[in-house]
């Protein structure tokens, strides 16, 4: 269950009880309103209503019948129905009904028989290496209705990215192409943050915007690149001296042509100015293993992935000969 969902949304005690006088107020007033209609006996057989208002339009009359006694027991029935079902479901404020069901208890029982029926679906690909599952036509089926239902609101149908959300198809990774960076950028996320005004105004923006673009050897106003130059140093940390950035840390490179926020000189300044903050939201608590699983493997096989870091085989667990060893 998730937390928090079952727990009635009433922020205090208040509203429970002005919510639940409301609806006994109601009850009562609806019984009342029966029961005051009630005293007006039936007719007697022959016996003539009273006549409310004077004649009109020729031969029309208002009379004062009493209400048919079958309408009325329909009301009353009404009534008891209503009383029962706010013993059994909730709706009295925050009094859970005896039944104890809730719209919430009954979406997560659903969602946990849907799930289970899809992890079998799942199962076949589960643990197995992202690389191979890649390859796999029916997995990259699966992966690609996953990223079109959970993905592609902010990377695009194809993974293509947009203004402030990466291109996923291209094999420049802000955090790393390998199939477990891909994997942990999905299951955990990602927050990137540059801080804002680091080259001071928006003329030392500008400045610093020229000299990124000469690092890249685009083009560039000389005069002011030499000017932004000295500025640069605030960036070199993060970016590095040359631009290039640090892979695998999310300090982009700027000397590419994969802009996440655009890589015109007035779109430069702009991420200078205000700084950037980009955050993917992570999927493993949401999603859960199987179809991280299934979306990194599809993601990698878009066509940027890198490949695996291979693990060098553990050196031979024996010391090397030592003449100098104390003989046993
Ligand atoms: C709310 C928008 C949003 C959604 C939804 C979203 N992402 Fe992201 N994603 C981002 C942003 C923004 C970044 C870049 C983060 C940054 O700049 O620090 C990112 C980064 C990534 C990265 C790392 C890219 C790199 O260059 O290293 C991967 C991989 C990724 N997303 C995959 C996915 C997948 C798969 C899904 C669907 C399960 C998904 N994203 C859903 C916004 C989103
Ligand atoms: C503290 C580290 C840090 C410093 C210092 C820093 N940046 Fe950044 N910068 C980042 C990070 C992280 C991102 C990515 C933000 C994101 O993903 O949303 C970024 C993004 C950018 C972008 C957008 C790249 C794109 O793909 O659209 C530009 C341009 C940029 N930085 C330029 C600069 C310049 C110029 C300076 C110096 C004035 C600077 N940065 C200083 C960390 C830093």
């Amino acid at each position: 269950m998730i937390e928090g969902y079952a727990v009635p949304d009433f922020i205090s005690d208040f509203w429970h009880y002005y919510i639940a006088a409301f609806t006994v107020a109601g009850i009562l007033f609806s019984l009342w309103l029966l029961w005051s209609q009630s005293v007006v006996k039936p007719l007697a057989p022959g016996e003539q209503a009273e006549v409310m208002h004077p004649t009109w339009d020729g031969d029309l009359q208002e009379l004062n019948n009493p209400l048919p006694r079958w309408w009325m027991w329909m009301f009353y029935l009404l009534i008891v129905f209503g009383i029962v079902y706010l013993v059994i479901y909730p709706g009295m404020g925050k009094f859970e009904g005896a039944s104890g069901w809730s719209s919430a208890k009954a979406w997560q029982e659903e969602k946990t028989r849907v799930d289970a029926e899809f992890d079998k679906v799942f199962q076949p690909f589960a643990g197995k290496d992202l690389t191979v599952v890649a390859k796999d036509p029916t997995a990259n089926k699966m992966g690609e209705h996953l990223f079109l239902t959970y993905c592609s609101q902010c990377h695009g149908s194809s993974g293509q990215g947009a203004t402030g959300f990466p291109n996923l198809t291209d094999n420049k990774w802000l955090f790393g192409g390998t199939p477990d960076d891909v994997k942990a950028s999905i299951a955990n996320g990602r927050v990137a943050e540059m801080p804002g005004g680091l080259a001071g105004d928006v003329q030392g923006a500008k400045e610093v915007a020229n000299y990124v673009l000469s690092l890249g050897g685009k083009q560039h106003d000389t005069a002011l690149a030499a000017v932004g130059k000295a500025k640069y140093a605030a960036c070199a940390g993060c970016h590095g001296e040359d631009g290039k950035g640090i892979a695998a840390a999310g300090f982009p490179n700027l000397t590419d042509d994969a802009w996440q926020y655009g890589g015109s000189e007035d779109e430069i300044t702009k991420s200078i100015v205000k700084g950037r903050k980009g955050g993917m939201p992570a999927q493993l608590e949401l999603l859960g293993e199987n179809k991280v699983h299934l979306l990194a493997a599809y993601v990698w096989g878009l066509g940027g992935g890198q490949k695996p870091i291979l693990v060098a085989p553990a050196a031979p667990d024996v010391a090397p000969a030592d003449a100098t060893a104390p003989a046993q």
